[in-house]
């Protein structure tokens, strides 16, 4: 960030680690370029990657302490430029590039990554959308090509990727089954699945093959997972997984990417023996995107989950809240009272 003098309120890290570099205080205010739009942020989404980032351990990690995070971002436009559509006093929401920057009073976004806000929902109702949104939408249209009527499981159905992705595939007119535990079963079915499977006593291998398989949970489970794929179906796994395009889209060379994939080869392979596609989509930030998906919560498609809100001062109070891997919907730190 480029500060000229003018400082704001932010959680930051102060290096990589524990909950112990999460720090709150002043740092300068982002300074609006040609192309980017200045907001007054009301509220941030958290998401779990941000405790990998946290801990130093995501393949590609800034350098520059200290690190403002937050990747989601809801909030009031305060200066734009006079093409980028969007004029001071809209209300907008987005997702973050690279870099980061949510948890502050005001951040500077290139407008492409931004689009109107949901009118029917609030700031922080809009600021848990777009992490889980985004890669839930490239996920179904751009990688898994999901269409009505297919078969789809969700692994992990009552997390932010999960309430979303049970809607968006209900939406799309899939025929959905998502995991839970026992305490989430009913919780999965207020969302709209057909199928709510308890993982601590059921097995989702029994109610398939599917067509497609969503996949938020990963390590143990990827290969089972693959194997409860139909021939010729698509199997789309989100943690740890990322795959050579997903890292040239982030902005690896072909070299890098390929390196950095290439733990995926026993699932690749095990993927290709079944006849199946392998995918290990990275979030990209879009905000035509944000606008299609705007307009299918503001048609009552689509409704935000948010089960915890923090303050500015409390990230590493959200963070310890993420990481016990239980959240139902998601977790949103409110920078606006
Ligand atoms: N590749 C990407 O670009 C990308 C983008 C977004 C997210 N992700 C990753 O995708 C994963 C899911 O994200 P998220 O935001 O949905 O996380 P989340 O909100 O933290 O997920 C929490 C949910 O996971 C469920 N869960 C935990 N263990 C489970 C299991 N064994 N089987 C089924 N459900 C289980 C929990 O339900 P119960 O309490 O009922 O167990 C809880 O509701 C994370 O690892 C995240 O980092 C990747």
């Amino acid at each position: 960030m480029n500060g000229k003098g003018k400082q704001m309120k932010a959680a930051f890290l102060t290096g990589f680690g524990g909950n112990d570099v999460v720090a709150y205080g002043e740092v300068p205010e982002p300074v609006r370029t040609a192309d980017s739009v200045l907001v007054d942020v009301h509220a941030a989404g958290v998401n779990p990657v941000e405790i990998v980032i946290r801990q130093g351990l995501f393949a590609a990690l800034p350098e520059n302490f200290p690190i403002v995070m937050g990747f989601d971002v809801s909030g009031t436009v305060l200066d734009a430029p006079a093409n980028s559509g969007f004029k001071a006093g809209d209300d907008v929401y987005g997702r973050l590039p690279n870099v980061y920057g949510a948890y502050a009073e005001r951040i500077a976004i290139p407008s492409a990554l931004l689009a109107s806000k949901p009118k029917t929902i609030t700031h922080q109702e809009a600021a848990s959308l777009p992490t889980v949104a985004l890669t839930t939408w490239q996920s179904f249209f751009e990688r898994a090509r999901l269409v009505a009527g297919e078969s789809l499981l969700i692994q992990a159905g009552a997390g932010g990727i999960g309430t979303f992705a049970i809607q968006l595939a209900k939406h799309i007119g899939a025929n959905v089954a998502a995991t839970a535990s026992a305490n989430n079963q009913d919780f999965l079915r207020s969302v709209g699945v057909d199928k709510a499977i308890n993982y601590e006593t059921e097995s989702f291998e029994e109610a398939g093959p599917y067509d497609v398989v969503y996949d938020g949970v990963c390590g143990d489970l990827v290969l089972p997972s693959i194997r409860s794929v139909k021939p010729g179906g698509r199997y789309v796994g989100l943690r740890r997984v990322s795959d050579e395009r997903a890292w040239i889209e982030y902005g690896q060379t072909p070299e890098a990417a390929a390196r950095i994939a290439a733990h995926n080869l026993p699932y690749r392979k095990a993927a290709e023996e079944r006849g199946v596609e392998f995918h290990g989509p990275l979030t990209r930030p879009d905000g035509g995107q944000l606008a299609e998906i705007a307009a299918l919560v503001d048609a009552g498609q689509i409704k935000p989950f948010v089960s915890q809100v923090f303050g500015l001062r409390d990230v590493a109070k959200a963070y310890d809240a993420m990481a016990t891997g239980r959240t139902r919907g998601k977790i949103v730190v409110a920078v606006k009272d």
